[in-house]
């Protein structure tokens, strides 16, 4: 099986995203977790752009690289090529990466050369860089568009002036995948007669759509090296996403016949940690890092997937560091995915009478309410079914938000609440860094239960002035993470509800875990 180079540009193309600058630490913090993914190239950006990209490349060099080899942008001019040199050649592999452009568009219009002054100039640029370091990589800018033979002119001068890759980037989204993999299969069956030694590589945008097709496409040509970045994040419509085009090849790598080095499990943390730095959200349905990936809502395929997880799922989710799939009880749920969800908070006692009412009642929340949680199903149960609770589920009673008040001001913002646990009333009032922090101390303290907040991200899911906000958190309670949800017109009531529904959830699994060591 063909191992396929993975080089992530995440720092460099994927950093041209408006809005998305990261300072100097974010960016060694993302490139420590590409080491961990076991990238193979990390581009760490453009240093002659500035003197602040110029550091981050030389901090990531320095104390980044390892066994990962490191590289950053030059145009072909000498200069550039000097501050590429400068700032990666503290790691144990450096590389030195240099653009110019193929097309008639790009050396007519843009650089406003002839194709012979264009070539010489790329051979100059090659030989200097070469007189660096042993490693250098070329890429002909939009190549998808350029003259093949042109191309392979200028492929075939710069191997000879000793570049080790050659890469073929798809600048401008231009290509089809039945087009560009004959593109590289025509280009690897010269370049492997001209020196086997030379890694082809493909760099893909995605204004179609099809930057991880084509990609893909590449691969099964011939291409030994792809370049892509986390979420697909980048210029424009950006570039082909890492997490699709290496779990395509993990998926179907009967049909590739390659692999890559990727450690798969990492990816989900990645794709959190690029999304969070770079304050830019990952598209809810998006392929493997998207927040319904692995989430299943219609009831058939729910039914399906608890009779055989295959029905329904290709990649398990671990495989990409995500926790479990999720089946997200809706209105459309069958009574299968709610006896599994009453499994998971503890309740299989029951009578077929007793489920149907259970189910009827479950039916006008979904309704009323979109999604249901397990906490929702305690109270469903807990008012249908006319036992005693602590026989039921063996935990007395969870929290339920009975009342809250904010201020918000400039000096003090605060917040007091009032929470219910069966028969007791829970009030507490804080002070904060914002309406929330306050409202989130208050909930902290009156339920006593200290959870760490992860992450907080709120969206609006409905239009109008009735507008639906749903927060999304991610906490941390005794070392375990949990992600919860609330749905509100109200975002403050939201925020509220959310950390109401992560506490009911942490003590749902303490229940759990405590009824599993008494039947151990
Ligand atoms: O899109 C492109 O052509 C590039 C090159 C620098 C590889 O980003
Ligand atoms: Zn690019």
């Amino acid at each position: 099986m063909r191992r396929v180079l993975v080089l992530d540009t995440t720092l460099r193309d994927g950093e041209q995203v408006p809005g998305a600058k990261l300072n100097l630490y974010e960016k060694l913090e993302i490139a420590g977790q590409l080491r961990n993914l076991n990238v193979d190239i990390l581009e760490a950006g453009f240093p002659s752009s500035s003197p602040g990209d110029f550091k981050a490349v030389e901090e990531i060099a320095k104390k980044i690289g390892g066994k990962m080899m490191i590289t950053a942008l030059a145009r072909a001019v000498k200069s550039d090529i000097d501050a590429v040199h400068d700032s990666v050649k503290h790691a144990q592999k450096p590389l030195i990466h240099i653009v110019l452009g193929t097309s008639n568009v790009h050396v007519e219009k843009k650089l406003r050369k002839t194709r012979d002054q264009i070539l010489a100039q790329g051979v100059e640029a090659v030989k200097y860089a070469k007189s660096l370091l042993p490693d250098v990589q070329y890429s002909t800018e939009d190549a998808s568009r350029s003259d093949f033979e042109y191309l392979w002119e200028t492929i075939e001068a710069v191997v000879k002036a000793g570049a080790t890759m050659i890469n073929i980037p798809d600048t401008v989204g231009y290509a089809v995948p039945e087009e560009f993999g004959d593109l590289v299969r025509r280009i690897n069956e010269r370049l492997k007669n001209l020196n086997p030694n030379v890694i082809l590589s493909v760099h893909c945008h995605n204004d179609t759509g099809l930057a991880t097709a084509n990609t893909l496409a590449a691969i099964k040509n011939g291409a030994d090296k792809v370049e892509c970045t986390i979420n697909g994040i980048g210029e424009r419509a950006g570039n082909a996403a890492l997490e699709e085009v290496v779990m395509g090849l993990f998926l179907r790598k009967d049909y590739y016949q390659a692999t890559t080095g990727i450690k798969t499990t990492e990816i989900k943390k990645t794709s959190r940690l690029v999304s969070s730095l770079m304050g830019l959200d990952v598209q809810v349905n998006k392929a493997i890092t998207g927040d319904n990936a692995f989430a299943h809502s219609s009831g058939i395929h729910q039914d399906g997937l608890l009779k055989s997880r295959d029905a329904y799922e290709v990649i398990h989710p671990e495989d990409v560091g995500v926790k479990e799939m999720e089946i997200i009880l809706t209105a459309r749920s069958g009574r299968h995915a709610v006896k599994n969800a009453l499994a998971q908070v503890g309740f299989n006692d029951y009578t077929p009478e007793e489920f149907e009412q259970i189910f009827a009642e479950f039916l006008k929340l979904a309704d009323a309410k979109k999604e249901v949680y397990n906490h929702d199903l305690f109270h469903i149960v807990k008012s249908t079914v006319k036992r005693n609770n602590t026989e039921v589920f063996g935990v007395q009673e969870l929290y339920e938000l009975v009342d809250m008040q904010v201020i918000i001001n400039n000096n003090f913002p605060s917040a007091s609440v009032k929470i219910k646990k069966g028969n007791e009333i829970l009030v507490s009032s804080s002070i904060g860094d914002g309406a929330v922090d306050a409202l989130y101390t208050a909930l902290r303290e009156g339920t006593g239960i200290m959870l760490d907040l992860l992450e907080y991200k709120l969206n609006s899911i409905s239009r109008g002035k009735e507008a639906l906000g749903r927060v999304t958190i991610k906490v941390s309670y005794k070392g375990k993470d949990y992600t919860a949800k609330a749905i509100d017109t109200d975002i403050l009531k939201a925020s509220a509800l959310a950390f109401v529904n992560a506490v009911n959830m942490a003590v749902v699994e303490d229940m759990l875990s405590k009824q599993g060591q008494m039947v151990g």
